[in-house]
C-alpha cells in the first residue's frame, strides 16, 4: 500500500488556507492535517471547529485532526460534525481513552491516538486492537519547524510490533521535523501516514514539495520491498 501524504496547515499562511489546501492538493496530498491547540496541553493555541467547517467546503480530500487538547471529549463531536473524517487524541490526558476511541468511530470518524516523545509504547498495549491509527509524535507538539527526535524511528518499530501482535493492520501517523531527507527512513520503520508542515509550507513551491515528498517516501516503500 503506497504512503499517505497529510500536509499539515499548521505552517500555512491562515489568510490564504484556501490556498494552501488547493497547492498541496494539486502536489498529491491524500490527507490535510489540521493542529488543533488549546494554550493548555500545549503552549499554542491555534483554531477550532469553524475553521475545519469551512476547510471541509473546500477541501477534496479527508481532514485529519490532531486534537492537542485537555479534555478532548468534550469536542469530538464537534470536530466530527464540522467534517473531520480521522480524529486523533493524545493518550496523556485521556483516563478513558477506550471511551474516547469508541465515541469517535460511533461519530463515523477514523480514531487515532498519539503519543507524545516522552510517552511509552506499553501505554497502547490495551488499547492496540481498538484503533484506526496511531500517530508517533516526533517533536513535541505544539510548533512546526522542530527538528526530528531521532529516537523516533525505534518508536515506530516498536509501535508496529505491538499492533502486529494485537493483530491490527491500523496505520501509523508519524508527525513533526519529517522532511525530504528523512522521509525514506521513517517509512522504512513503519510510518504510513506522512505529516509535513514546514517542508511543504516553508518551501517556496509547496505543491512540488508535496509531490517531491510523496515521491520519496513511496520511492522508500519499493526500494524496501525490492531489497527482501
Ligand atoms: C506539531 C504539530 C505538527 C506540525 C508539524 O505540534 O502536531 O503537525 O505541524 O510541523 P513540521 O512538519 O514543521 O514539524
Ligand atoms: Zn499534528
Amino acid at each position: 500500500m503506497s504512503v499517505l501524504i497529510a500536509p499539515s496547515i499548521l505552517s500555512a499562511d491562515f489568510a490564504a488556507l484556501g490556498n494552501a489546501v488547493a497547492a498541496a492538493e494539486r502536489g498529491g496530498a491524500d490527507l490535510i492535517h489540521v493542529d488543533v491547540m488549546d494554550g493548555h496541553f500545549v503552549p499554542n493555541i491555534t483554531i477550532g471547529p469553524p475553521v475545519v467547517r469551512s476547510l471541509k467546503k473546500i477541501a477534496t480530500v479527508p481532514l485529519d485532526v490532531h486534537l492537542m487538547i485537555e479534555e478532548p471529549d468534550r469536542y469530538i463531536d464537534a470536530f466530527a460534525e464540522a467534517g473531520a473524517a480521522m480524529i486523533s487524541v493524545h493518550v496523556e490526558v485521556l483516563p478513558h481513552l477506550h471511551r474516547t476511541v469508541h465515541a469517535i468511530k460511533a461519530l463515523g470518524a477514523k480514531a487515532g491516538v498519539v503519543l507524545n516523545p516522552s510517552t511509552p509504547v506499553a501505554s497502547l498495549t490495551d488499547i492496540a486492537a481498538d484503533v484506526d491509527y496511531v500517530l508517533v509524535m516526533s517533536v513535541n507538539p505544539g510548533f512546526g519547524g522542530q527538528t526530528f527526535i531521532p529516537r523516533s524511528e525505534s518508536k515506530l518499530r516498536e509501535v508496529r510490533a505491538l499492533l502486529d501482535r494485537a493483530g491490527s493492520g491500523a496505520p501509523i501517523e508519524i508527525d513533526g521535523g519529517i522532511d525530504q531527507h528523512n522521509v525514506a527512513r521513517v517509512v522504512a520503520a513503519g510510518a504510513g501516514i506522512i505529516v509535513a508542515g514546514s517542508a511543504v509550507f516553508h518551501s517556496a513551491d509547496p505543491e512540488r514539495a508535496t509531490r517531491d515528498l510523496k515521491a520519496a517516501a513511496n520511492g522508500a516503500t519499493a526500494s524496501s520491498a525490492s531489497s527482501r
